[in-house]
Order: structure tokens, then sequence, then C-alpha cells
């Protein structure tokens, strides 16, 4: 990030809260936020699987489940039971059930649709080839767009299932809120070195045929606007930088431990079948490794759209109450 980006950051995130329950000094406005977070909070993935019957029209009902999901846990899963297989009309349906959840400032990405939809397919040829989401290997955790000046930040996204793969595509999915909370428990130092502007530097490098400008930045902030935490995250080890000290090594370490060691109950593996997706608030995830069926069977095909905005109305009364 340049000193300018760095600034703009500045202006709409708070890296060191001096009040809310995201503020170190505040441990009972903590203490109740995160109770509520835990007591809240679904222990399995298939109860947070709402059943949609028009992805382009979502019910009231359908989409009060969806957001009361999204206030818990800042995702849900849906698994529509109407027409959304085929892979050209589900699209503008795919569109009209963002714009639902008040989603419509879509990123500009460079393989993108006309319409702003991703396809992440395995991609031999043309501008996506080379590049792992474009291929069968598996993804490390992270948060969308960690490598995003502030003024293109990630705050939600959408992940259809069009067609699952043969084998493999299993998605890892953790509420960023649940990693802060066992990183905070275990030790407050953790989260005053990930709130640290300078904790995770993403190089400058080339994507998808655009140079990105190096990217410096928290990984845990607070979007001064909403009061919402926002985290930027990557488990890759190749070109990224943390702060050259032992307070972030730890921290880094801490949270690569919850994520990768098996031990975490709030973390959720869930494969996606033809017709699910997932709404989100960007949160952390990863993908195995897949197969697809040898033959002319046409291979795993998944729609992606990201947005600016987070979910409307999906941030917990608990969290501003706190
Ligand atoms: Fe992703």
């Amino acid at each position: 990030m340049s000193s300018r980006a760095q600034d703009a950051f500045r202006e709409h995130f708070l890296v060191a809260p001096d009040r809310g329950p995201f503020a170190l000094s505040e441990r009972e406005a903590y203490r109740r936020w995160r109770d509520w977070k835990l007591e809240h909070h679904p222990a399995r993935a298939a109860e947070m699987v709402v059943e949609i019957a028009d992805l382009a029209k979502p019910t009231a009902a359908e989409r009060e489940a969806i957001l009361d999901l999204v206030r818990r846990t800042n995702m849900a899963l849906y698994a529509c039971t109407g027409r959304c297989r085929d892979e050209v009309d589900v699209r503008p349906d795919l569109m009209k059930f963002a714009a639902t959840f008040g989603l419509g400032l879509l990123e500009q990405h460079r393989s993108a649709g006309l319409d702003g939809i991703v396809a992440i397919e395995v991609a031999d040829e043309g501008g996506r080839a080379g590049f792992i989401p474009y291929s069968t290997k598996p993804i490390n955790w992270h948060t969308d767009g960690y490598y995003n000046p502030p003024a293109e930040l990630i705050r939600a996204m959408t992940l259809h299932c069009v067609r699952p793969a043969a084998e493999g595509g299993i998605n890892g999915l953790i509420d960023p809120e649940i990693a802060y909370i066992r990183l905070r428990d275990r030790n407050p130092d953790f989260i005053r070195a990930l709130m640290h502007p300078e904790a995770m530097t993403i190089p400058a490098f080339e994507e998808e045929g655009r140079t990105r400008a190096t990217s410096t930045g928290p990984v845990f902030s607070v979007e001064a606007a909403t009061g919402a935490l926002y985290m930027r995250y990557t488990a890759r080890k190749r070109n990224v930088v943390w702060r050259d000290d032992p307070a972030t090594r730890a921290a880094v370490e801490a949270l690569m431990d919850i994520l990768t060691g098996g031990h975490e109950p709030l973390l959720f593996h869930t494969r996606l079948e033809a017709g699910q997706g997932v709404i989100c608030n960007n949160v952390l995830h990863d993908r195995s490794g897949f197969a697809n069926a040898t033959g002319s069977a046409p291979g795993r095909l998944y729609y992606r759209a990201r947005y600016a905005e987070r979910i409307a109305g999906s941030l917990a009364d608990a969290a501003h109450a706190a």
C-alpha cells in the first residue's frame, strides 16, 4: 500500500478502537459480545443451510433465515430447490439473489463476465490459465481480496456451485469473528500484533495480467462506519511478508493452528452440491484439491461474485449493544 492508500485505509478503518467489543481495553464489552457469539453460533454446517425455492426471488421467510444466520456467523449456506442448475440461466438469478441482500457494488475483475460473475473452473488457456483458482489444486486459507487496496476491499461474496467435482473440492469455512475470539482468548497480544498497521505485507505481483501494488496493513481492523470487524489474511507462505517481530510470529502461528490444527469445533468443511452456495461477509475459507471426471463430461464449475458492501442488515445487534 502506498502512503496515500494507507491514509485512505486509516480514514475508514480503526486499528486501535477505544470502545466496543474489539477494543482491548473493553473487557466487559468483549465478554458480552463473545458469549453471545459462541452461544448463537450453529454447531454444525448442516444447521447453516437454508432452502430457497427461487434464487431470483427469495421469500421473506427464506431471506430472514439467511439474514439470521449471517448475523450470527457472517455466512449462510443455501440449497436451491428450484431452477438453478443451468449455467446460463442461473447467472441473472444470482445477481437478483445478491441484490435482495443489498449487494450491488461488484468488484471489477478481469476474468468476470459482463454481469460481474467469475467462473471458477479449470482453465487451460486464456487469461485465467496458470492461476491456482482455475486449476484443480488446493487453495490455502484466506479472505478474498487480501491484497486489494482499501478502496477495493471485498466485504461480501457469493459462491454458487453449478457442478461439483467428481471428487474433492471441499471448502473449509470459519467466521473471522470466531478466529478473533480464539486468538484473543489465548492471548490479547495476538490481537494487538495482528491489528498493527504493518502486520501483513503482500509485495507487488502480477495477477491475471495486471500488476497489483504492494499492500501493507493489519489482519484485523474495525470499520469505523459500522463497527464491523474486518479481516485481511492469507495463509500462503510465499509472497507474504509478516512484520518481523516475535509477537507477530506467535500470533500468525496461533492463527494457523486454529485453522489447520483440526481442533476448532466451529470450523466447518462442506462440499457444495449442484444448486448450493454460500453467501457471506467475506469469511475465511479454503478449498481442497479436486479431480474432474475423465472424458468429455464438463468439470467442476462455481460462480463467484464479490462485493464492496457488507450484507445489508447483517450486523448482529449484540455487537452494537456490547
Ligand atoms: Fe477465495
